[in-house]
């Protein structure tokens, strides 16, 4: 459904990504972990071409989306993202932060955007809060009604970076069951996540960046079992 062939990018010079590769099927999900600095970010970003790599190619479903000549806009809706800060519009409803890019960029009519956004927030949970400003709606529901956003744009793939990361503890549980739920329904999903428990348990492949190169990739009791690098045991440590 998704792969990455020989990514590069360099920031002032200094590179960033040295040749990162991925793999991802479709309904697979793929948790990427690493220390902070590794290019995870970087990756998912350029993914979607919120950064432009220096070089590598990029499919999706069969389509070259990197090189010119690419919809971004239509790339974007269908590789969802979402981010650790949630950047929802603060003066519009849960109803309305989902229905904006239905209506500006599918430029659906609002009855039609507004059904599939309500299927979307009930997806996540959140269809009783359609009427609720960002404000009023605890950082886990934030995060969800984003989510809610993304997939009602009916991705391909659902790229996640650090999506609990910004959240107190007691509200990370009911981002990490939203993910759950979305996998079981089968969605294609790049996670970039701390939480360990959520790659070993969701994931397909685990793959473990470090200095801006993959370091070792495999499913999840490969990894986590017996990590077969010696950065990765580290990495592990100092993260559980
Ligand atoms: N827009 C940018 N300009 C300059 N340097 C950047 C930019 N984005 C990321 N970097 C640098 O690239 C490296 C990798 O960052 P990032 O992809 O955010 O890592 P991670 O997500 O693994 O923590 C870091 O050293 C970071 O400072
Ligand atoms: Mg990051």
């Amino acid at each position: 459904m998704l792969r990455a062939h020989a990514i590069w990018k360099s920031f002032d010079g200094i590179d960033v990504l040295k040749g990162v590769d991925l793999h991802v099927q479709e309904r697979e999900c793929v948790c990427i972990l690493g220390p902070s600095g590794s290019g995870k970010s970087t990756m998912l970003r350029c993914l979607n071409r919120l950064e432009e790599p220096d070089s590598g190619e990029i499919y999706l479903d069969g389509q070259k989306v990197s090189g010119p000549s690419v919809d971004l806009n239509g790339l974007r809706q269908q590789l969802g993202m979402v981010f650790q800060s949630f950047n929802l519009y603060p003066h519009l409803n849960a109803l309305g932060n989902v229905t904006l890019a239905l209506r500006k960029v599918k430029k659906l009519a609002r009855p039609e955007a507004d059904e599939i956004a309500i299927k979307a927030l009930d997806t996540v949970g959140l269809r009783h809060k359609a009427d609720a400003m960002p404000a009023t709606l605890s950082g886990g529901q934030q995060q969800r009604v984003a989510i809610a956003r993304a997939i009602a744009l009916n991705p391909k793939v659902m790229l996640f970076d650090e999506p609990t990361s910004a959240l107190d503890p007691e509200l990370v549980g009911s981002v990490i069951s939203t993910m759950r739920d979305l996998r079981t329904e089968g969605m294609t999903m790049v996670v970039v996540t701390h939480e360990l428990r959520f790659a070993r348990e969701a994931a397909d492949k685990v793959v473990f960046m470090a200095d801006g190169v993959e370091v070792a990739k495999g499913p999840p009791p490969e990894i986590f079992d017996a990590p077969p690098h010696p950065r990765l045991a580290e990495f592990l440590q100092q993260v559980s």
